[in-house]
């Protein structure tokens, strides 16, 4: 309880907001859990929310994506903007207000490189994300090689046609590689788990010594 109180008078009075990136497989949903296991033992109180959301824009992304090649570049855009300013103000920034760590399992950096990947101006992503995005603390990108992310989830059903194809996931890869934002930090998302999360927690202690 201490540390979550001392974390609450961080910048804005706000709770801590940790984001995770990566293409397809890179173990995102993996981390995401292992990390939040650790700060809720730690006496945080942690939401762990994904995008796209299972609200109604992202249901819409996912019954659009049945049908590939449906929708373009522009809609999908629109599509996960959507989705995005709904998480920020119904579930994103309440959780922050209430004093609460939220971790993000994919936020604008995916926008930018999945949709950046289909040839939209990495600017104009970016330019429509400013009006309403709340700036994340910590936004650690997996990396693997895509076919490395490929194999790991073959046995996922392919509902997103275009968005697992391997030339355009090497796009995304380099995309997500080229974020040069200060609290972005690539990890390695080829060893163990644990490993990854050791790399993971002993960064995320160095930004907030407070937790130790
Ligand atoms: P993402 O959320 O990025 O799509 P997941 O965390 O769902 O990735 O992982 C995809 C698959 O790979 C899962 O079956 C998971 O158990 C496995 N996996 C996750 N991290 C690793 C890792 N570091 N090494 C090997 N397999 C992993
Ligand atoms: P994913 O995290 O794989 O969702 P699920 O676990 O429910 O399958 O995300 C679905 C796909 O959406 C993934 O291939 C990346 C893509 N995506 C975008 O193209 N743009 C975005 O802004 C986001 C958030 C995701």
């Amino acid at each position: 309880m201490k540390e979550k109180n001392r974390l609450k008078g961080k910048k804005t009075g706000s709770g801590l907001f940790i984001v995770f990136e990566g293409i397809d497989g890179s173990g995102k949903s993996t981390q995401v859990e292992l990390l939040a296991r650790r700060l809720r033992r730690r006496g945080l109180e942690v939401v762990t929310l994904r995008e796209p959301t299972g609200g109604k824009w992202g249901q819409k992304i996912r019954e659009l994506s049945l049908t590939s090649g449906s929708i373009t570049p522009e809609e999908e855009l629109e599509l996960f903007i959507r989705d995005r300013k709904e998480n920020v103000s119904k579930n994103i920034r309440p959780a922050l207000k209430a004093g609460k760590t939220v971790i993000l399992d994919r936020y604008y950096y995916s926008t930018l490189a999945y949709q950046g990947a289909r040839g939209l101006p990495l600017e104009e992503i970016w330019r429509r994300q400013l009006r309403f995005a709340v700036v994340p603390d910590l936004v650690f990108i997996l990396d693997v090689p895509v076919s490395t992310g490929l194999r790991r989830i073959k046995d996922r059903p392919v509902i997103y046609g275009h968005f697992e194809e391997k030339e355009y996931l090497k796009q995304v890869r380099k995309i997500f590689l080229s974020f040069r934002d200060p609290q972005c930090l690539v990890v390695d998302g080829r060893p163990a788990p644990a490993v990854i999360h050791r790399k993971i927690w002993s960064h995320f202690l160095k930004k907030f010594p407070e937790l130790k």
